[in-house]
């Protein structure tokens, strides 16, 4: 019998991490909208804010918690307690409510509230101790943990752990790592850390390097049940592992990676416009899934193929993330095949020597135009028409 694939939790930050990159905020009503979408696709745990941020974040994160249906609501907390205290007031409405409290343990991160390690390491023990005598349910992440000495990684996490925390995040601040690193950190954590297989180990990566769905999936082969994303990678400098990424990743390479997440991934192109248009981050032409590009082809040889055999260019359907079709944008790289396929689907049914002739015609203006729209082509077939 074969073993049932293991759940991946997918956490969403797109509403604090996300909007934290600089002109992506959001209206108090569009971040209602947000979490519900992300609600109603299954995304297992919403991050809604940082409530001690402004009045407006307490008040989107509260709304946020009191509408949810079936997601985790969490809230983010610096290490002391009135920030605790005030994500408590914000997430306890939710039926299932998270505090999410950091510090930053990397040497550089320690300089700056000036705390020795053992001065932190009882940070630590306090705050998690308060955060849990609120919450059944804390998450403690070591900011930059990924720059962090092994030795004082290991011992944070345990004292973490001990004061209750029930979800431990390794957060990849600046976009450092690389994929066998993150591997094996989480891997090591877990076969280092006392108590470390009773809680749920999670991966936050940013992708300054470009590596950061790379990394999330790394993280997951060394042990880590949690994905920390965002939708379209929105978040600080180079953003965050991409949500749509990951939950596609796991889905097509489901054969190297058997894992699931609750997602519907036909809900994922819908929320990445959403996110665009509300954040004012525009979603890049051959971003991978959601991007304009991402189901275009134009290349004579990849339109007769697509034609043929979707399979010969695609490694996942377009409803699949949501969309209608494939689309075969006509350029000057392409073929006789999609020239015909395409007029058939304007409703001109062209018979072999008019294609020749029509084929001609094509070039010359492709020749011209960036990318030829339907309508340059029904304009081509009247003035064909009009001359036969
Ligand atoms: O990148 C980071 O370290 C964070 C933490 C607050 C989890 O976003
Ligand atoms: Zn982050």
């Amino acid at each position: 019998m074969t073993k049932p694939s293991e759940k991946i939790v997918i956490f969403d930050t797109t509403l604090r991490d996300g909007e934290q990159s600089p002109g992506a905020t959001m209206t108090h009503d569009e971040k209602l909208e947000i979490a519900t979408m992300l609600d109603e696709m299954g995304v297992d745990v919403i991050e809604a804010g940082f409530p001690i941020a402004s009045d407006g974040d307490f008040a989107a994160v509260s709304d946020i918690a009191r509408n949810a249906d079936r997601a985790v609501i969490c809230g983010l907390a610096r290490a002391n307690l009135k920030d605790i205290d005030r994500c408590w007031e914000a997430v306890k409405h939710a039926r299932q409510p998270r505090i999410h409290t950091f510090i930053g343990t990397s040497p550089l991160h320690r300089a700056i509230p000036n705390l020795t390690r053992d001065q932190m390491a009882e940070r630590i023990h306090e705050t998690v101790t308060h955060a849990r005598n609120l919450c059944d349910d804390v998450q403690w992440s070591p900011m930059d943990a990924t720059r962090t000495e092994w030795d004082y990684l290991a011992r944070v996490v345990e004292i973490a752990i001990k004061a209750g925390a029930t979800t431990i995040n390794i957060p990849d601040t600046v976009g450092y790592t690389a994929p066998n690193e993150s591997a094996e950190l989480i891997r090591r954590l877990i076969a280092e850390v006392p108590g470390a297989s009773d809680v749920v180990f999670a991966t936050h990566c940013h992708n300054d390097l470009g590596l950061a769905t790379a990394n999330a999936l790394a993280a997951v082969e060394g042990g880590a049940r949690q994905i920390e994303c965002t939708i379209n990678g929105l978040g600080e400098r180079a953003g965050n592992t991409a949500l749509e990424e990951v939950v596609m990743a796991l889905k097509v390479r489901h054969d190297i990676m058997p894992f699931t997440t609750g997602v519907d991934s036909t809900k994922l192109m819908a929320i990445s416009r959403r996110v665009a248009s509300v954040s004012g981050f525009p979603v890049q032409f051959n971003k991978a899934i959601v991007g304009k590009n991402a189901f275009a082809h134009e290349s004579g040889i990849h339109q007769d193929g697509m034609l043929k055999n979707a399979e010969t260019f695609e490694i996942m359907r377009p409803e699949d993330v949501g969309l209608n079709a494939t689309s075969l944008v006509m350029g000057k790289h392409s073929g006789r095949a999609a020239l015909r396929s395409k007029m058939k689907e304007l409703g001109y049914d062209l018979a072999d020597n008019q294609l020749v002739d029509v084929f001609v015609r094509f070039k010359a203006l492709a020749d011209r135009k960036k990318e030829v729209f339907d309508e340059d082509l029904i304009a081509l077939m009247q003035d064909e028409e009009r001359q036969s």
